[in-house]
């Protein structure tokens, strides 16, 4: 077994947009995180002076902060090690995998994207694809909000033929390219780095969204979403999985099943008009 290349995260926020050039970008760096009019850049060094000094012949950005954390922190607390949902088998990149009898494997390399397989509700969405998967074929997949793309390609494990992952941050969409190629699935999976929103009329078998309420609640409302056959929402915390329910009342979703994990909810539905 080789050691986790991540023991601890830099992190170096800069105000304004900034993309490292291609000449800086080695091995240590894992990409960058644009929120609001910031952008984080994540290093497995410390980089601190290699920033401020390409920045300082720069205009429009300004160097703000390091912020330095342990990589188990980011996943809250859980070490990368391989692990078991349904019948998928997690591994990341650099441990020897080990699979059982029967079981999917997924290597994974998720860097600081999410879709590690630890939260709970993508523990739910495994569970639930697993499920699907066991009765019948969703040969076209739509994967909104993809992260590491681990939904992806978990669909593509059991037999889906084509997926469409979308999400609009650019360093998902790059670590979940790097996994399906790890997994040689590159030629099954198109990603985009875009809004959800503008993906929604995608004709698909299964529509994938592991995405949070205020998304999903605006995605609901949108015609154009329901020309799928099959849905797995997740994402949904508390007394949010009630109201996503009410309003799904006024669609042409039926719900098939709840699934929930420390408070935190996922629901297969069906669309009445197309099964
Ligand atoms: C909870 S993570 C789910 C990741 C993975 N699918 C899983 O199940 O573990 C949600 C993802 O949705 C992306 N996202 C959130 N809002 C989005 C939007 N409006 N358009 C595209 N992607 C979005 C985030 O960047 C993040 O990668």
């Amino acid at each position: 077994m080789a050691d986790c290349p991540y023991q601890k995260l830099f992190i170096y926020e800069i105000q304004g947009e900034f993309t490292l050039p291609a000449t800086e970008a080695a091995g240590d760096f894992l990409g960058c995180w644009r929120e609001g009019d910031c952008s984080y850049l994540f290093f497995t060094q410390k980089k601190e002076d290699h920033v401020k000094k390409i920045l300082g012949e720069r205009q429009a950005q300004r160097y703000l902060s390091e912020t330095v954390i342990n990589y188990e922190d980011w996943e809250a607390g859980h070490p990368l090690v391989p692990m078991r949902i349904a019948d998928f088998y997690l591994c990341p990149l650099w441990e020897q995998p080990q699979p059982g009898p029967g079981e999917h494997l997924i290597r994974l390399d998720p860097g600081v994207a999410f879709g590690s397989g630890f939260h709970p509700t993508t523990k739910l969405c495994l569970q639930l694809i697993h499920d699907l998967y066991d009765q019948a074929d969703f040969p076209q997949v739509l994967d909104l909000g993809t992260g590491t793309g681990i939904l992806s390609l978990a669909c593509l494990a059991r037999g889906a033929h084509q997926v469409l992952a979308v999400d609009h941050n650019n360093l998902a969409v790059t670590t979940a390219a790097a996994n399906a190629r790890h997994n040689g699935l590159a030629h099954c999976i198109s990603l985009v780095c875009g809004d959800v929103l503008d993906y929604l009329a995608t004709p698909a078998d299964l529509a994938l969204a592991n995405m949070y309420y205020a998304i999903l609640r605006e995605v609901m409302e949108q015609e154009r979403f329901f020309n799928k056959a099959w849905y797995i929402l997740s994402g949904l915390v508390g007394t949010e999985i009630d109201k996503m329910l009410t309003q799904m009342r006024q669609t042409p979703l039926e719900v098939v099943q709840v699934v929930d994990e420390n408070l935190w909810f996922a629901i297969l539905a069906r669309n009445r008009a197309l099964t």
